[in-house]
């Protein structure tokens, strides 16, 4: 913002900034899900791939990118280039991160209906069947989800108006490890369930018939996601980074820490869903529908339950905030507007687009594109074509455009780190990343048969 660019106070704060915007729903409602309908660990091995040889060098890359220009990422790209096509490559960021916000905020609401049932006592004593039942007939009601999502909306809001150092590096220090901690705890009980074994061995064990074009576009998709890459929020994290901030050393962390999160999750979900007879395929309602489950079956578990639901409320925000803060950089350096009224316009644009979103669950379901309502669509074209992309694109501008002493420079702290695989580094942005996720494109549209 360029009435206050501050920088991020401590390397841990950077850090947690990052695996705060990583690490969220992507990893304990989208991960669980995705991995259930591909066929589990058919999935999650492809997944696996997809970040390191995909997802870790765009991660660099934004990072390389963001401390380079030290701007918000649509004007990152121009300030470094006249091509018509590269010059754009941050305004796709910038859509791409409002669509999301419109389906997350949603999601994110969910969790406050969560901690609401844990608080008034209802998640006690039901079949799964009726655990399902009372979640669909939640999400597809017309009031209840769009309180809660308006008021996430709101809440990210006040968040973005405190700053980069005060609201997000503080918000995100101590959310995070927390989070970690009760997700292992949840673990340890998960396992030791009936059906854990039939669980773990649909998540661990491959079944290699089970990969389809379908379930490489997913993963690839899921790894993005999950990363929060293609989008512009590391460039712009990134802007705030100090001169002396690892790049590589990093991103890696982050990656790890994310691919962790997503791990523990799997764990967690799976047993139980082998224990209480749900599908594993039944798509974006799975974790909300399996963990009431758990909670019922614990002693305390409305206690526990209320804390999780919390943290994983606390995790959405610190990744709404990364999306929101993308957007805000963006309108408030772009159009000259103060930080507060760039972020108000921000909130409004999500609030209506939520709602949207919300409401194309129920009464709004048969509004359909492609066969997809509005929140299902957004899901789809963000994840799974304008991340890609937008990735896709950043690697093919720095392999190509941009000088490879600048990158090395860049990467490498003006050489005053030794990271042996600097140059292969580039080798990734110049072929690996843009040649396979171009393949999975092409392949996905079927044009290999
Ligand atoms: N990665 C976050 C999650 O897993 C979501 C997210 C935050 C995101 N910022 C993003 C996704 C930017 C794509 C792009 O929940």
């Amino acid at each position: 913002m360029s009435d206050s660019r501050t920088q991020f106070k401590s390397k841990f704060g950077i850090i947690m900034a990052s695996v705060g915007s990583a690490v969220g729903l992507g990893n304990i409602w989208r991960f669980p899900y995705e991995a259930g309908q591909n066929g589990g660990a058919a999935f999650l091995i492809i997944y696996i791939v997809c970040v390191l040889v995909l997802g870790i060098p765009t991660l660099m890359a934004e990072m390389t990118m963001g401390r380079m220009t030290q701007t918000n990422s649509a004007r990152a790209f121009r300030k470094m280039t006249q091509s018509p096509v590269f010059s754009k490559v941050g305004y796709l960021g910038v859509l791409a991160c409002v669509l999301i916000m419109g389906f997350y905020t949603v999601v994110a609401g969910w969790t406050f209906e969560y901690m609401w049932e844990a608080v008034s006592g209802t998640m006690t004593d039901l079949s799964a069947e009726q655990f399902t039942a009372n979640f669909n007939s939640f999400v597809v009601s017309p009031f209840r989800p769009l309180f809660w999502t308006i008021l996430m909306v709101v809440l990210t809001h006040l968040i973005i108006l405190g700053g980069v150092q005060k609201g997000i590096e503080r918000a995100a220090k101590w959310m995070m490890p927390m989070l970690f901690l009760l997700l292992v705890v949840l673990c340890v009980y998960s396992v030791m369930l009936p059906g854990a074994s039939a669980g773990l061995e649909f998540l661990f064990k491959p079944d290699f018939s089970k990969i389809t074009s379908e379930v490489v576009l997913s993963a690839m998709g899921q790894a993005f996601f999950s990363l929060s890459l293609g989008a512009g929020v590391m460039i712009t994290y990134a802007s705030y980074f100090d001169n002396d901030v690892n790049i590589p050393r990093t991103a890696t962390t982050v990656a790890l820490l994310d691919t962790s999160v997503a791990f523990l999750a799997g764990i967690l979900i799976f047993p139980a869903v082998f224990t209480f007879g749900i599908e594993p395929t039944q798509g974006p309602n799975l974790v909300f529908v399996t963990l009431p489950n758990i909670f019922a079956q614990l002693p305390m578990g409305s206690v526990l339950a209320f804390a999780f639901f919390l943290l994983l409320a606390l995790a959405s925000i610190t990744s709404l905030i990364s999306l929101h803060q993308v957007v805000t950089a963006y309108v408030a350096e772009e159009f000259k507007l103060s930080n507060r009224k760039a972020a108000l316009v921000v909130s409004c644009t999500i609030a209506v687009l939520a709602v949207l979103c919300s409401l194309s669950l129920g009464v709004l379901n048969d509004i359909r594109v492609g066969g997809l309502c509005m929140f299902d669509l957004m899901d789809y074209v963000t994840a799974k074509i304008m991340m890609p992309l937008g990735s896709l694109l950043l690697c093919l501008f720095l392999g190509w455009k941009v000088e490879k002493s600048k990158i090395l420079n860049e990467i490498t702290n003006y050489g005053t780190l030794r990271w042996r695989l600097a140059k292969t580094f580039v080798v990734m942005l110049k072929y690996v990343v843009p040649i396979l996720v171009a393949l999975v494109f092409i392949n996905e549209l079927g044009l290999f048969e």
